[in-house]
């Protein structure tokens, strides 16, 4: 299912917690824009009754923030230091032609990913731009952010979602989503950029959102929505609400979290219709700033349509409104710096108790990380020895291997990134039978440990049949998982191509320019972008960056 290094994920096994009893939070019927002022006390008495149908039949879960958190000591990590051996990370003077051909792919493909990365930052053009910024004097999200966090850190997760999917380019799928620190507690962030269409959600949207929703559910994070979204895109209106995974499972998660103790807060930062209004009445905590957000179920021209009263933004369901007389929110801010303030008071009152402030001594590897851009493979033929990459990865390059004369064509050990320690279970050829029953082995070790798991993902296909589907995936529910850019994502190689059973179908006359077009478009389909458009994983990230973002993951993932 994984060809090609290196899709990197992070995995913890967690506990199965969803309620077969619980099928859906359906109190959103709500009719009328005044039926939705009243009827908050509704949507709060059905959140509470299903909070208690789901803290009796998932009586394990508790919500203690940190508990293996910085478990690790400067003592203790000074014995490591002197017992994990170092690997020699040199690189064969035999493979430098594999290396300068890997790093030409590699430059390829970091252009292509700046190329997008500056488009995505873009978000809905120029011209709404200017509306949000000058017309509707707001904030732009990721001013919001800078705004809200501690400091700079801050891991953005799939940036390229919604990037040339058939309905069109949707920049970074309309929201921000991402983790990073407020008052010293790591959050995970769910932001609309109200400049791609109103904020609406599409139907990679809502999967975006659901998926940020589901990394904190899984490594218990504090949870913080920033509205400012028109509801559902209409156009799509039939891909996005009816069914399981769509639109109505993100109040239903809200309702989990909320069972599950995982605080929510919401910040109404724009004008919220229908489905964008509903997030911040089902969260537990609630802000919205004046003249600026506003929240209704249809707005005036719908009320005037419906009803024909004629009625002002501020009088259906402004900051006043709303703090005053529905009580739909909490908290009124007279400024986005306002609420954003309000914010970080919020998060002062939520009683968690931080860890001690560690600053864990480690050493960084004894190879420039620089280097992975040509270790990271341009194909099957160009995979150099995965320890190679690891010497650049790891702390000190010293690995404790697991097993290392057994199922060699897989790498199994420990090692510590900035100071925690981490199993790491690397491809370093075909997955044969005993390299499966080392990785097995090894993760349960794991697992038992507490300690996260470091996949590094490289298994070629057999040609010309599929790879088997058992390999690690998103399926498998891998706390995080990254691709590199060069990495693809197939079931099939498409070297293959003349070999595939489809290209002997009747239909398919086999002729040179017909495999042509298959093998384009089965390379395409296979990309890092193409997958990371489809939220198949949680975004790319540079083979130089993974040091820090394996960090980042290690610390949340040691949380949970
Ligand atoms: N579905 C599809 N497109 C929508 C939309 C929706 N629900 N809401 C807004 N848009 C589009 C607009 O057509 C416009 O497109 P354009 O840039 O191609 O012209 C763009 O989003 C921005 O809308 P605009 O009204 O110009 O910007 P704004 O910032 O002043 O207002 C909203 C944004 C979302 C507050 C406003 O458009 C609105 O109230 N939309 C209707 C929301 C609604 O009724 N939703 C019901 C969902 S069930």
């Amino acid at each position: 299912m994984w060809n090609n290094i290196t899709s990197c994920s992070l995995w913890r096994l967690s506990p199965s917690f969803m309620s077969s009893r619980i099928q859906t939070l359906t109190p959103l019927f709500i009719r009328h824009y005044k039926d939705f002022c009243k009827n908050r006390q509704t949507i709060w008495t059905l959140r509470n009754s299903l909070c208690q149908v789901l803290k009796k039949t998932v009586p394990t879960l508790t919500c203690n923030m940190f508990p293996h958190c910085f478990v690790s000591n400067k003592a203790r990590y000074g014995q490591y230091k002197k017992t994990f051996p170092v690997l020699d990370g040199s690189i064969p003077s035999v493979c430098e032609h594999v290396f300068e051909e890997n790093l030409r792919n590699s430059e390829a493909c970091i252009q292509r990913y700046s190329e997008l990365l500056c488009k995505v930052s873009k978000g809905g053009g120029e011209s709404a731009i200017l509306r949000h910024t000058q017309r509707n004097k707001k904030l732009l999200v990721r001013e919001r952010l800078r705004m809200l966090l501690d400091d700079e850190t801050f891991l953005e997760l799939s940036p390229f979602a919604g990037f040339d999917l058939p309905y069109g380019d949707v920049p970074a799928a309309g929201c921000l989503t991402g983790i990073g620190k407020i008052c010293g507690v790591w959050c995970v962030f769910m932001a609309n950029d109200a400049t791609v269409k109103g904020g609406t959600a599409y139907p990679i949207s809502v999967k975006k959102q659901l998926r940020a929703q589901q990394i904190a559910i899984q490594n218990r994070l504090l949870s913080i929505y920033l509205v400012d979204s028109g509801g559902a895109f209409l156009p799509l209106q039939a891909e996005l609400f009816p069914d399981q995974s769509h639109g109505g499972r993100v109040f239903y998660n809200e309702a989990i979290m909320s069972a599950m103790k995982i605080p929510q807060v919401a910040v109404v930062c724009g004008s919220c219709t229908a489905g964008g209004a509903y997030v911040p009445t089902v969260a537990e905590e609630t802000v919205i700033v004046d003249k600026i957000g506003s929240m209704f179920l249809a707005g005036p021209p719908l009320v005037k349509a419906a009803t024909g009263e004629d009625i002002s933004p501020e009088d259906l369901g402004g900051a006043s409104m709303h703090s005053k007389v529905s009580g739909c929110v909490d908290h009124f801010a007279s400024s986005e710096k306002e609420a954003y303030e309000c914010v970080r008071n919020i998060v002062l009152t939520l009683n968690y108790e931080l860890p001690p402030e560690e600053t864990l001594e480690y050493d960084d590897p004894l190879y420039s990380a620089e280097e992975l851009l040509g270790l990271a493979p341009r194909g099957y033929s160009y995979t150099l020895h995965i320890k190679l990459i690891l010497s650049r990865l790891i702390d000190g390059s010293r690995f404790q291997e697991f097993k290392a004369e057994y199922g060699t064509t897989l790498v199994t050990g420990f090692a510590h990134m900035e100071g925690h320690l981490v199993g790491i279970v690397a491809n370093n050829g075909q997955l044969t039978h005993d390299a499966s029953l080392k990785g097995s082995h090894f993760v349960q070790l794991c697992s038992q440990r507490s300690i996260p798991i470091l996949f590094l993902q490289n298994t070629a296909p057999h040609a010309p049949e599929p790879t088997s589907l058992s390999q690690c995936g998103r399926s498998f529910d891998p706390n995080f998982l990254f691709l590199w850019p060069n990495a693809r994502v197939a079931l099939v190689d498409s070297r293959h191509i003349s070999t595939f059973p489809q290209a002997r179908d009747d239909d398919c006359t086999g002729d040179d320019s017909e495999l042509k077009h298959l093998k384009e478009k089965l390379d395409e389909e296979s990309s890092a972008f193409h997958s990371s458009a489809r939220l198949w994983d949680d975004g790319i990230i540079l083979p130089q960056n993974s040091r820090k973002v394996g960090f980042f993951l290690t610390l949340n993932a040691h949380s949970t």
